[in-house]
């Protein structure tokens, strides 16, 4: 990334979120500018208001798990969870693009007497994390690397996963899919002044795949994943499942951007469904469940049998666009029993999407099937790309 564009980020930060979510944003600076006293009652009276409001069960949650425990947080705003963690026995780094955000944290650490069980990392424009220790027990992400593009996101959460003890919690907070619709699904450029005001670059929405596609290749259990507060947040609780610390260049990149494309030929129609009159959209037949077109993957899945060895099996990536009803999207197996977990419903909308299946295992014979999710009428969609690659 350009300093420029990362200046852009800078600039917009150093204006950080006051506590609770309906209390806006305050300068780093400006804070910093305040007498001792009134700069720490000004900090607590924020602090009180995060802890009794939507966000404060986080706390009650994870205190245990954190206690004696060394965490790192990508984009700590004015450090509220860190603190807070610090006082019930954590150990944390807290990491900012923005330097006076990290002064404001330093400074309540030191009046507080808790500034030995803190560390402070500014992130550079080299977006590097290579001055840290490598064995954090969790990576900690509140609302702060969705706010700028995929890649770079990916650069990163990629270069800080390395620091993650074997068997670490990734754990994070992102806006889902569901809010930025109910906001008008905006361009992510547009978006963030929606939801953290008019300066905002930007803001993009996240589901578990995302998550897991910008940190690929890392192999990830999930413990919790799950939307709240009226679908404003998702929380994602991962764990690091690997026996070795991670490095991405122990993976071999090469199979691992091995795709097998699976519309080399159109996916294969069952009675009743039709093409539309472009061609290139299928209308389902009517009747709940019905299905309307398959692809079988057996050959798919032999071209990719090669993948690398260590992550644990393959996933399907399909985008879908429904213009009229709502489409499964799911995997059966030989049987035709439809595999546990392995259905998702895409509904009508004006974009696309991309969603994943991972319920598909190399070797494991399988058929993608998509079927008609409106009991009245029939759902009408195209399949603008499937792809079989490796998972993590
Ligand atoms: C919405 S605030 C959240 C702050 C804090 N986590 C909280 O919950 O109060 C976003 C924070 O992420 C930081 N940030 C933005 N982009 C970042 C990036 N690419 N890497 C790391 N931190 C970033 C900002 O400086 C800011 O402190």
């Amino acid at each position: 990334m350009a300093t420029a564009e990362l200046a852009t980020y800078r600039e917009k930060w150093r204006e950080a979120p006051r506590g609770s979510d309906t209390d806006g944003r305050i300068f780093s600076s400006e804070l910093l500018a305040m007498p001792d006293d009134v700069f720490l009652s000004t900090w607590q009276a924020m602090a009180a208001r995060r802890y009794d409001g939507e966000l404060g069960w986080l706390g009650t949650l994870y205190f245990d798990t954190f206690r004696d425990r060394k965490v790192a947080e990508l984009g700590s705003g004015l450090g509220f969870d860190g603190i807070r963690f610090i006082e019930h026995g954590a150990a944390w780094t807290f990491c900012d693009i923005v330097p006076d955000n990290l002064a404001v944290i330093r400074r309540v650490a030191t009046l507080k007497g808790i500034a030995d069980r803190a560390r402070f990392h500014a992130i550079g424009d080299d977006l590097s994390f290579a001055a840290l220790p490598l064995d954090y027990d969790a990576i900690w992400v509140f609302g702060s690397i969705h706010h700028v593009p995929f890649e770079v996101a990916r650069r990163e959460a990629l270069d800080l996963l390395g620091h993650l003890k074997p068997g670490g919690r990734w754990m994070e907070l992102v806006y889902p899919r569901e809010r930025w619709l109910r906001e008008g699904a905006p361009p992510f450029e547009q978006w963030g002044k929606v939801t953290d005001g008019e300066r905002t670059p930007w803001a993009e929405w996240h589901d578990i795949e995302k998550v897991r596609r910008r940190l690929l290749p890392a192999p990830l259990r999930t413990v919790l994943d799950f939307e709240f507060c009226s679908h404003n947040y998702r929380w994602f609780d991962l764990v690091y499942a690997a026996d070795k610390q991670f490095r991405v260049d122990d993976y071999d990149v090469r199979l691992l951007s091995r795709r097998v494309n699976l519309l080399v030929a159109p996916p294969r129609l069952a009675a009743g469904a039709r093409r539309t009159l472009l061609g290139r959209g299928i209308v389902c037949p009517a009747g709940l469940f019905a299905h309307a077109a398959t692809i079988d993957l057996d050959a798919a899945l032999r071209a990719l049998s090669n993948a690398p060895a260590d992550l644990p099996g393959a996933a399907l990536d399909i985008e879908c666009r429904v213009s009229k009803g709502a489409v499964g999207i799911g995997l059966i197996d030989a049987s035709g029993a439809y595999m546990p977990g392995a259905e998702i419903s895409v509904e009508e909308g004006s974009d696309s999407r991309l969603v994943t299946l991972r319920a598909v295992g190399v070797g494991v014979p399988a058929t993608l099937v998509f079927r008609n999710l409106r009991a009245a009428g029939r759902s009408t969609f195209a399949v603008l790309k499937a792809e079989l690659r490796p998972a993590n």
